[in-house]
């Protein structure tokens, strides 16, 4: 395998595990980043497995295109949302679709990236310097979203409170977003280093152990890319798409993900939406996925020594169930 500075794949072995990858899979990654995890998926389904790979950046395209050109014709590349996977692969392999894996969030290139605005000090560090980025944090870098900046520019300050408490449950919340629309009537919010300062100022999260701008950047974050939105929509496009018996494998890095991504897997091992306490079942619906995964999967001290970003990493996998 190659290794690169864009970014170290996460639960590798795992993922690789419970995909179940044969000779000839077609395999899909809805979040390319820099190629780790479909570079070893393409070295598991040689001579002659495909690999779909999609990312909203068009950086982690080029990269994945650099990294995978040896596999030639076995990869197809698209820089799209893992929320058109089912357009995608319809235009592909409309009935054939072995695996998915989605390894969501940020990829290190675009935390480490300043002009990308994901990162609120200079290095990497959370006690440096406030970063003098713009406040973008658009996952796509495209422009049909706003950025953070625009957000933090015209939200109500109860769009902004909820967004702080329930994306990054901040202690503080309210008193952040009352912050934000006092400071923008004088001067804009428009750096990392002005949402930072105007953190520091008002005292929120003061003498707590991490640092609260990690909290706002990524509750910011979530919002600006509607990341939870997306991953909903995903989630289904790839239960729709999967052959019986494909697998289907998802790391999360926050706790929000990870429900989301837990009470879709139950949600569909289960089908019948009846109330319990009905006789029988009224609505027909049948379950389409098999748990694989009880409990999530998470990354050994060895990997978080050698990896911290691993460190809030979940997989969980289910495998689809024939269609009733
Ligand atoms: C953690 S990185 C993936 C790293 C990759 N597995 C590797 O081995 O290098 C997450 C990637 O998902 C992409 N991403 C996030 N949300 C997405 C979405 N809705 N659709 C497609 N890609 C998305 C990000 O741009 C980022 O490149």
């Amino acid at each position: 395998m190659v290794t690169t500075d864009y970014h170290e794949p996460v639960l590798l072995a795992e993922t690789l595990g419970q995909l179940d990858l044969k000779s000839g899979s077609v395999i899909i990654d809805g979040t390319l980043g820099g190629g780790g995890h479909a570079e070893a998926i393409l070295d598991h389904t040689g001579p002659d497995g495909i690999l779909i790979g999609l990312d909203l950046d068009s950086d982690a395209i080029r990269e994945a295109a650099t990294r995978l050109r040896g596999y030639g014709e076995r990869v197809r590349l698209f820089q799209s949302s893992f929320r058109r996977i089912d357009d995608i692969a319809a235009e592909i392999a409309p009935t054939s679709i072995d695996g998915i894996v989605l390894d969501l969030g940020v990829s290190s290139h675009q935390l480490d990236a300043p002009e990308r605005g994901f990162r609120f000090g200079t290095t990497g560090d959370p006690g440096s310097v406030a970063s003098e980025s713009p406040l973008d944090m658009r996952m796509d870098g495209l422009g049909d979203r706003p950025p953070a900046s625009s957000l933090l520019a015209t939200w109500s300050a109860e769009k902004l409170e909820k967004i702080f408490s329930k994306y990054g449950q901040l202690p503080g919340s309210r008193r952040l977003a009352n912050g934000i629309i006092d400071r923008r009537k004088s001067e804009p919010l428009e750096t990392a280093a002005d949402l930072v300062h105007l953190i520091r100022e008002l005292g929120i999260g003061r003498g707590r152990k991490h640092n609260p701008a990690t909290l706002v950047f990524q509750a910011l974050r979530i919002a600006v890319n509607d990341e939870l939105g997306a991953l909903e929509e995903g989630l289904q496009a790839a239960i729709r798409v999967l052959r019986p018996g494909g697998r289907l494998a998802v790391i999360a890095y926050h706790s929000l993900e990870d429900r989301l991504v837990k009470q879709t897997f139950r949600a569909a091992a289960k089908g019948c939406t009846c109330p319990p306490e009905w006789p029988a079942c009224a609505c027909g619906i049948e379950p389409t996925l098999k748990l694989l995964t009880r409990r999530p999967i998470v990354p050994d001290g060895g990997e978080i020594e050698k990896n911290p970003r691993a460190r809030s990493a979940r997989l969980r996998a289910a495998a689809r169930l024939e269609a009733a």
